[in-house]
This record gives structure tokens, C-alpha cells and sequence, in this order.
């Protein structure tokens, strides 16, 4: 057994590569398959969906069903789970979509929420000049512009198959609202949490919708969403102009304001507008692209962090010895030598590599990412080799808390997520997260139109070293201002093999532990060869700067951590309770059998199309 693994270990070395580039050149290199192979472009036998809610995916999964391509299996997908999902699936939120097609340009979307035009970030703060945390939490100053039923649209409009109208992809969404689906465990178990509950119950709106009479909503019970519903019909018929204008803008507009007179009246006049709906855009960008080993990763850039950290670490270690140590390792276990690992070969050396190369990547981050339309992101001396070079050469033995981001050599001039993976027969992918940033955003929800607002604003760094809620602390590149993007770690992740055809398509929920998470679950399935779900059940570790210790989560095994302590120097803080992330991704192999794994760390499901023999 350990033999074909280590058999398959320097599997497309060259070779593959030398496709990727000759198939770049134009599709006549097709009929000139040098190596005599097979068509190295094969669609998938069938399409799949995975996603958070069962109801979402089925939604999507009919989409297919009905000749509906991945843009439009997504679409559908995301709008059921705007209903089903309220912790997370939204309408008031936003996020970023990537489309990856059978051949041909990756595209990206970013439809991130923006800052109202009034908004100062003083007003984050209290008379001492201290950030207040609710502010951008939990009042109107933590709702950003919804940049959803935009994205959503877009993704629709620019890639859609053409077959399915968006009327029939609102359908399914909206006959979840006006007829009601069942509570699950999960969402019932939510409400019950104190902490979400007193947020959500400050909101008249809210209360009477998840805790009518007083009670939270239990398992079972039927949650019936009219407003949304009708919401969801304005915008079916008329898309995205009937929420950024009309009832639907002018609903959000007195929410925030009735908001802003109960939570102090700190925002006064500035509140949001219809001016900054009217207004709000979505923007094409260009997807990131880097290599790992022979395969073509394709993320997301600025406004996200994602594709940034993830390529760093990625090409961090692709220069460490990687095979040779998971070797050594394998041979000792063969032997019946005892090593701190993983049965997967996965040493605690690796995991130390792997560690330290995160430390420098989320150093980067806080100090250089936020709004490329707001300021300047050195994305390509991050990535540049001879950075990435400088990082690696500083890796040792041992743990370095003292990591420092990258200096310009000249000055510059200047909760709740969730995510949802598709692939379609043809063998297009759609890669596609999106947030209302804490479980159930801001808890402000409007009430008219039955939607809740996002709190995306406390990912903004209110103030230098002042971390937000997730622990993150950033810079003047990530500091609050009038219609800038909040910086995210959002990272939906298409692999195409060799370049060639999509294998993989990935992203997770859980702040910046979307960036690790799905960077473990990479790692573990392309250099571990752990299957998919093997890969995405794993244990997970978190390091991201600050603060200097790794987080990990209750079931790694205790000689790896030990080695981690006394051989690496590393702080390990285990924590039993919390799950890192919730990773949906498909696997498409060599077969053309789609494998789709949703992270059993909550509840989600993939589904694939019937393969017809
Ligand atoms: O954009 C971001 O990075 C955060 N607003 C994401 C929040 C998140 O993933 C919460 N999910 N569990």
C-alpha cells in the first residue's frame, strides 16, 4: 500500500506541465497530443453541488438536471440558501464568485459590501478615541451596502447558460419562503446559543420572525418567510434594480435608521442612503493564478486576501522538501519505528513548515491587503520568488514569532459565511462564498422585506493594532473609509490540473481560517494523496501572525503536538470545542466521477447528477 502511494509521489512531474503549456497555445495542439494520451481536456460524467443546506443543494442540483450550467446551478443555490440559511445565506450580505470554465479565462467577481459615504471612523469610537466592539458589530455602523443581489445577477448574466431564465432560478427560493421548510438542527441550535439570541432579539424584526411568542424557533417547527418572499418576487421580476431602488432600498434605509435611534443615535444623518445603493457596483477582477506542483490554483484577489496567503504559503512550500520528509516518514512507520505523524506520512516536521509559512503570509496580509481601488496592494512583489525565497530561507527548526511583512523598497504611493461549489456536465466550475460576516451578521433584520443586514464592516482595522472578531489586526491599507471594501479571507479556489482540466473546486466559512482551512485540505489531498474526504475530515491547525501561537483543533494526535512543542519551538493552543471552518469542495478525478464532500463539521450535503452509462 505504501509502495503505490509513494509510487504516485513525483506523478505528473514534466510531463503534465509541458500539456499545460502546449494546450495554452490554442486548441490545434489538441489533435497533436504529443504523448499519444487521451483527450487531456474530459468533461465530468456529471455535475455535482455542495453546500450548507440539503434544501440549497437540491435546489442546485435540479438546476443541472434541467440543462442549467454551473453559474446557474450556483445562483439557484445561493438563493435557497438566502432562505434556509439565515445565519449565513444572504441577500443583505456579500462575497465573491469564481468562475472557472472547461477551457478558456477564469473570471472573477467580487461583490464585497461597501462603506456608506457618511461613514467616518470616528464614529467606531468612544470620547478616550477607543474602538466601541458592538459599533461595528451590532448597530447600523457595522452594515455595509449589500453587495449580493448584484453579485448574484452578474454571475447569472455574464455566465448563465442562456437556457434558464432568472425567474426560474428565483422559483425555488421563493417557494421556500412563502410555503415555509422545516427548521433543522442546526438552525434551531443557533437560536438557542445566548449570544446570537440577544442579538437577534434586540431586533423587533428579528424576534417576532426566529422567536415568535418568545420562544426560539425549535427543530421541526415551520419557518414561513412572506416578506422575504415577496422580496425575492420583486427581484425575480425585476432583478437587481428592484432591491437597490424601490420598496425593497427604501425598507432598508428606515430599518437602519429605526436601528441607529435604538442603539444610541451615533450615526445620526450619515446613515446609509439610497444614494449608496443606488450606487453600489460589483467589479470584475482578475482571478489570482499560481502554480503548486504542476497544478494551475486559481483564487480569489483583492478585496480578499484569500488567493494572496494561500499562493504564498503554497509557493513557500513547494520549495521544502515535502515529498522526501513524508517519505522518511512512511518508511519509518513501515518499519515500525515510532514518529511523531500522521498515517498519511504527514510528520510534525511538515506540519511545523507548514505553520511557520502561514505566520509570514498573514504577516503580509495585515500589513499590505485591503481595497485595491482604496490603495496600493504589492500583490506581485508578495508573490514574487524572490520574496517568497526570503520567507523559506527563514524557516528553521524552530518556531519565529518574530515574523515581519515585507518592506516596500520605495514608499507606496500611497462568524457567518458560507460557501458553495458547483460543476457541471460541460465541466465549468463555479467557486462562490459569500457572508454576513458574523452568524446572522449584524442581527438587524428588515423587517418589511425579511432579510437580515450583514455586520462586514468590523472586518475594516478600526484601529492600528486593535484586532476585530476574529482576531485579525491590520493597517493603514485595511483602515475604514467612504465607499471602501472591508478586507476578507474569503477564498473560493478552483485547481485545474496540470492547467488543463478542472480538478478541484474548494472554499470554506471561518474567517481567516477560511484561508487555512482550505489550504490544509489542498495540501492533504495533493501532496498527502488523502482522498477528498478523508482530506476534508482531517484535523485542522490556525496560525495567522497575531497572536504567535497555532490554534488546533481537539483531534490531532498528542506525540505530533509534543513534537511540535519540543522539537519546533511552537506555542500550541488546542482548542476542544471550536470546529475550524466548513469546507465544500468536489473532487473531479481521471474517471470523470465528481466526488462531492461537505464538511461533516456542520451540515451540508453534496450531491451528484445521475451518471447516465
Ligand atoms: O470576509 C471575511 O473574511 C469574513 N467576513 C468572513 C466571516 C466568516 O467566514 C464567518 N464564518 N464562519
Amino acid at each position: 500500500m505504501t509502495k503505490s502511494r509513494r509510487s504516485r509521489s513525483p506523478r505528473r512531474a514534466a510531463g503534465l506541465i509541458a500539456i499545460g503549456l502546449l494546450l495554452s497555445l490554442g486548441s490545434g495542439c489538441r489533435a497533436n497530443d504529443p504523448f499519444g494520451d487521451s483527450d487531456p481536456f474530459p468533461t465530468p460524467l456529471a455535475g455535482a453541488v455542495v453546500a450548507e443546506h440539503p434544501l440549497a443543494v437540491q435546489v442546485g442540483l435540479e438546476v443541472l438536471n434541467q440543462g442549467g450550467n454551473a453559474a446557474d446551478a450556483a445562483v439557484a443555490t445561493a438563493l435557497a440558501l438566502a432562505v434556509v440559511y439565515p445565519q449565513a445565506g444572504n441577500l443583505g450580505g456579500g462575497g465573491f464568485a469564481l468562475w472557472v470554465p472547461h477551457e478558456g479565462e477564469a473570471w472573477s467577481l467580487d461583490f464585497r459590501e461597501t462603506t456608506p459615504a457618511g461613514y467616518r471612523t470616528d464614529l467606531y469610537l468612544n470620547d478616550a478615541g477607543e474602538v466601541v466592539p458592538e459599533r461595528s458589530l451590532q448597530t447600523p455602523l457595522a452594515v455595509g451596502v449589500p453587495g449580493s443581489p448584484l453579485g448574484l445577477f452578474e454571475l447569472y448574466r455574464s455566465h448563465g447558460s442562456g437556457q434558464i431564465t432568472f425567474a426560474r432560478l428565483c422559483a425555488p427560493a421563493i417557494a421556500l419562503a412563502r410555503h415555509g421548510f422545516e427548521v433543522d438542527d442546526f438552525l434551531a441550535r443557533d437560536l438557542r446559543r445566548e449570544s446570537l439570541r440577544a442579538r437577534l432579539v434586540a431586533d423587533p424584526a428579528a424576534r417576532r420572525l426566529f422567536y415568535p411568542g418568545g420562544e426560539a424557533l425549535q427543530e421541526g417547527e415551520l419557518l414561513v418567510q412572506p416578506a422575504l418572499a415577496a422580496t425575492l418576487e420583486r427581484y425575480a421580476r425585476g432583478g437587481p434594480a428592484a432591491f437597490y431602488s424601490g420598496p425593497t432600498a427604501q425598507a432598508i434605509v428606515e430599518t437602519l435608521r429605526a436601528a441607529d435611534r435604538r442603539t444610541g443615535s451615533i450615526v445620526g444623518d450619515r446613515h446609509m442612503s439610497l444614494e449608496d445603493l443606488g450606487s453600489y457596483t460589483a467589479k470584475v477582477r482578475k482571478p489570482l493564478v499560481g502554480w503548486f506542483r504542476g497544478d494551475q490554483i486559481i483564487s480569489m484577489g483583492p478585496p480578499s486576501s484569500g488567493g494572496m496567503v494561500l499562493l504564498q504559503v503554497l509557493a513557500i512550500l513547494e520549495g521544502f522538501p515535502l515529498d522526501a520528509e513524508r517519505e522518511a516518514c512512511l518508511e519509518k512507520q513501515d518499519l515500525g519505528v515510532f514518529v511523531a505523524a500522521e498515517s498519511c506520512g504527514l510528520s510534525s516536521r511538515a506540519v511545523h513548515w507548514w505553520i511557520e509559512a502561514m505566520r509570514r503570509a498573514f504577516a503580509d496580509r495585515a500589513e499590505h491587503l485591503g481595497d485595491p481601488d482604496h490603495v496600493w496592494v504589492p500583490l506581485q512583489e508578495l508573490l514574487a520568488p524572490e520574496w517568497v525565497a526570503t520567507r523559506r530561507i527563514s524557516i528553521g527548526e524552530r518556531a519565529n514569532p518574530n515574523v515581519k511583512a515585507w518592506v516596500a523598497p520605495v514608499p507606496a504611493e500611497s462568524g457567518e459565511t458560507t460557501h458553495l461549489s458547483v460543476i457541471d456536465r460541460k465541466g465549468n466550475a463555479v467557486s462562490m462564498t459569500t457572508t454576513l460576516n458574523a452568524t446572522f451578521g449584524s442581527g438587524i433584520l428588515v423587517g418589511e422585506a425579511g432579510f437580515l443586514l450583514n455586520n462586514e464592516l468590523d472586518d475594516f482595522a478600526l484601529a492600528p493594532g486593535v484586532p476585530n472578531l476574529y482576531g485579525l489586526v491590520g493597517s493603514e491599507a485595511n483602515r475604514l473609509r467612504p465607499t471602501k471594501r472591508p478586507l476578507s479571507s474569503m477564498t473560493p479556489t478552483v485547481v485545474r490540473e496540470g492547467g488543463g482540466r478542472v480538478s478541484l473546486v474548494i472554499g470554506s466559512p471561518g474567517g481567516p481560517r477560511i484561508i487555512t482551512s482550505v489550504l490544509q485540505v489542498m495540501l492533504r489531498h495533493l501532496v498527502y494523496e488523502q482522498d477528498l474526504e478523508s482530506a476534508v475530515q482531517a484535523p485542522r491547525l490556525h496560525q495567522q501572525w497575531k497572536p504567535q501561537w497555532t490554534r488546533f483543533e481537539g483531534d490531532w494526535n498528542s506525540p505530533l503536538l509534543e513534537a511540535l512543542e519540543n522539537q519546533h519551538a511552537q506555542e500550541v493552543a488546542v482548542e476542544l470545542e471550536t470546529k475550524f471552518g466548513s469546507v465544500q469542495a468536489i473532487h473531479i478525478p481521471e474517471s470523470g466521477r465528481p466526488v462531492a464532500v461537505s464538511d461533516p463539521r456542520r451540515g451540508g450535503t453534496g450531491a451528484v447528477q445521475r451518471i447516465e452509462d
